[in-house]
């Protein structure tokens, strides 16, 4: 049989791994839902949101306040499933007249020149700004 002294190590072990479980199971991030998802496809993950809000974020040169609106109990939070903003709205639109013309006419060009195609994204129009720039032939 095991000495007294490995008995110890043993428990200590198995003690040790069931305290770490434990502490992982409360430190696991819980699943983020998404509650309004309207312009995203159906099976979109949270992950996959968050990048693309970033990327608006950066194309737009805006903050996630531009677009959405304060929570109702606590308003120094922003209610990300609010449709109040109305910039929300705006951006669904755009969201799927890129997705069409990406869809529709830039994948059905031929690449004679370039290997990769270059989708249109927001940038291509935002550059940076929430409203695209319109420069006047003098
Ligand atoms: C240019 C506008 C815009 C900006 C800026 C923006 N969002 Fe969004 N956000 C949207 C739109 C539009 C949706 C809904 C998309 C849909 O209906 O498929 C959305 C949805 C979300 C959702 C999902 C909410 C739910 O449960 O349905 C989260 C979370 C979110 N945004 C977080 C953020 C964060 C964090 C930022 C800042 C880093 C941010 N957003 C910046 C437009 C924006
Ligand atoms: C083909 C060019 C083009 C693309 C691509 C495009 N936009 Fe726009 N967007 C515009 C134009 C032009 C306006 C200004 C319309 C107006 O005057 O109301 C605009 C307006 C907006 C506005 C409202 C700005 C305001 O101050 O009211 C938001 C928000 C927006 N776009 C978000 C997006 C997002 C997010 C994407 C990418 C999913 C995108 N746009 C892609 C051309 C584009």
């Amino acid at each position: 049989m095991f000495s007294s002294h490995k008995k110890k190590a043993i428990t200590v072990t198995v003690l040790t791994g069931f305290v770490a479980v434990t502490i992982l199971a409360f430190v696991q991030p819980q699943p983020k839902v998404l509650k309004n998802i309207k312009a995203f496809p159906a099976n979109v993950t949270f992950k996959e949101v968050d990048e693309a809000m970033d990327q608006f974020k950066e194309d737009l040169g805006v903050k996630c306040v531009y677009c959405h609106a304060p929570s109702k109990e606590n308003n120094r939070k922003l209610d990300m499933a609010s449709d109040a903003n109305p910039k929300k709205e705006i951006t669904r639109q755009m969201m799927r007249m890129t997705d069409e013309m990406n869809k529709k006419y830039i994948s059905t060009l031929p690449h004679a020149d370039t290997a990769k195609i270059q989708l249109v994204t927001c940038n291509t129009c935002h550059r940076g700004s929430a409203k695209p720039v319109f420069k006047e032939v003098k």
